[in-house]
């Protein structure tokens, strides 16, 4: 049976992943959750519509950060069977997310996939430490403990982690705690403002500006006759 999990689940975009995933998989479960108190009228009418009671669960009510209970609903639904996917698309906000991630991510089966929706959080002026450092930190985790995180790929608005084979347990995995000294610093907070450069003019193809505004290298003062961008 192959098994999925999905944070924020409740509306119009669940009953379509749903679907989806019934159509390819229709002996799959899946199990949703989400901190609304109710689900949506589009997702309950789907499921009594199909006969999907067997196979969509929706639990409502639930922080994705309130790590215990993800743990109690997925022993509950999967008992020992790993999952093969999870999709968090839920409060988008680092640290949940990263709650959600460290809670879940081992509960995959090796090559297992982790999606997190709508990634690039640091495009609202309101983010402050944004979904955007998780995707961060799991590039950097498949390069410094690739058993851990086989794969990332990433796209516009959404990425997808691949688990690797390394035995991980829920209730002490720590992505971040992974990294590396240099690493680290990486994903640590820069004390100096970024500097910003103009953004790029619309591509010719799609007459589109690209939302990303690339930050200038900084140049490091000359050191002997050679100078240093990073
Ligand atoms: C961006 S929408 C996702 C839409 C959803 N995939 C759908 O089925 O249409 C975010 C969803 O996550 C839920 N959510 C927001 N914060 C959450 C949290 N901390 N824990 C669980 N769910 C949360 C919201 O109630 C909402 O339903």
């Amino acid at each position: 049976m192959t098994t999925y999990a999905i944070t924020g689940s409740s509306g119009y975009i669940g009953t379509r992943v749903c679907r989806h995933l019934l159509d390819s998989e229709p002996d799959c479960r899946i199990v949703g959750i989400d901190v609304r108190p109710t689900g949506s009228v589009a997702l309950e009418a789907f499921v009594a519509r199909n006969g999907l009671d067997g196979s969509v669960h929706a639990y409502y009510g639930v922080d994705q950060q309130d790590v215990a209970r993800l743990g109690e609903i997925v022993a509950a639904e999967f008992g020992d069977a790993p999952l093969d996917l999870v999709v968090d698309d839920a409060s988008h906000l680092l640290e949940p997310s990263r709650a959600t991630f460290d809670r879940l991510f081992p509960c995959l089966r090796p090559g297992g996939v982790y999606v997190i929706e709508d990634w690039p959080m640091h495009q609202l002026k309101q983010a402050d430490r944004s979904l955007t450092m998780l995707v961060f930190e799991t590039a950097l985790a498949c390069a410094e403990v690739p058993h851990v995180v086989a794969g990332v790929t990433v796209h516009r608005g959404y990425a997808i982690v691949t688990r690797g084979d390394a035995p991980l347990d829920p209730s002490t995995f720590r992505l971040a705690s992974l990294l590396g000294e240099r690493a680290q610093t990486l994903v640590t907070p820069r004390t100096e403002p970024p500097r910003v450069m103009p953004a790029p003019a619309p591509s010719p193809s799609t007459g589109s500006a690209p939302r990303w505004h690339p930050v200038a290298p900084r140049e490091r003062p000359a050191v002997g006759a050679a100078r240093f961008l990073i």
